[in-house]
């Protein structure tokens, strides 16, 4: 039997901004398995919730289908062996099932699929993609930034609401066991 771990007080942790991080257009050459265990592990803390999005379980023919579908961007850091996928969001997703009324309207634009490595959660990078989806919704003439989030995640709520989101309506997709709230942003 292994020995009980005495408790540890927790230090508080210096957040440094991650260097060498850059955000580009997920390309043909970008592995759809590398990008769906990114969307593994970050959706993981959700999953350990009981939840289930569809991000934390779909498979790379999935991820292929869903990138396709919207105009995908990665955030990548550039080590001495190459470039390693961290990050990534997906801007304008056209999604097979029915969606929200509120992502029905011609003003409103949306993302989703938006994940960061658990490992350098926190430093900013998760920023530097809202930043890029939002600026791509005013280049196409958006006046609202929308997304569906888990709504028993209320961590991630606030994250959002820290962002300028508001709540907008619940909705619930077909292929989720929870209820979703929708967020939405005046840009
Ligand atoms: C949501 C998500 C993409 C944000 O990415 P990120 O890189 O952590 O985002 P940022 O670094 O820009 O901001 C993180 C915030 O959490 C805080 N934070 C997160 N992890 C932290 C840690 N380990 N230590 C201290 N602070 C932390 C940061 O200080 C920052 O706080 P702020 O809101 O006051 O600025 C990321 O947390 C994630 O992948 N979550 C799981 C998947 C998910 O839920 N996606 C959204 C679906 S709608």
């Amino acid at each position: 039997m292994s020995p009980v771990r005495p408790a540890v007080a927790r230090e508080p942790i210096a957040i440094e901004p991650v260097s060498d991080i850059a955000v580009r257009h997920l390309l043909p050459t970008d592995s759809m398995e590398a990008l769906t265990e990114l969307l593994h592990r970050s959706y993981r803390a959700q999953m350990e919730m009981g939840l289930q999005p569809l991000a934390g379980r779909q498979d790379a023919a999935t991820t292929q289908k869903r990138t396709s579908s919207g105009e995908c961007y990665v955030a990548v850091q550039r080590t001495p062996a190459g470039e390693k996928l961290v990050g990534t969001i997906l801007f304008h997703e056209v999604e097979d099932a029915k969606g929200p009324p509120w992502f029905q309207q011609k003003h409103v634009d949306s993302f989703s699929q938006f994940a960061v490595d658990p490992e350098i959660q926190g430093k900013g990078v998760g920023q530097l993609l809202l930043d890029t989806a939002e600026r791509r919704a005013r280049q196409c003439g958006a006046k609202e930034m929308a997304l569906s989030m888990a709504e028993p995640d209320a961590a991630l709520m606030k994250y959002y609401l820290r962002r300028g989101y508001r709540f907008i309506e619940h909705w619930q997709w077909p292929y989720t066991n929870y209820r979703s709230a929708i967020l939405s942003k005046a840009l």
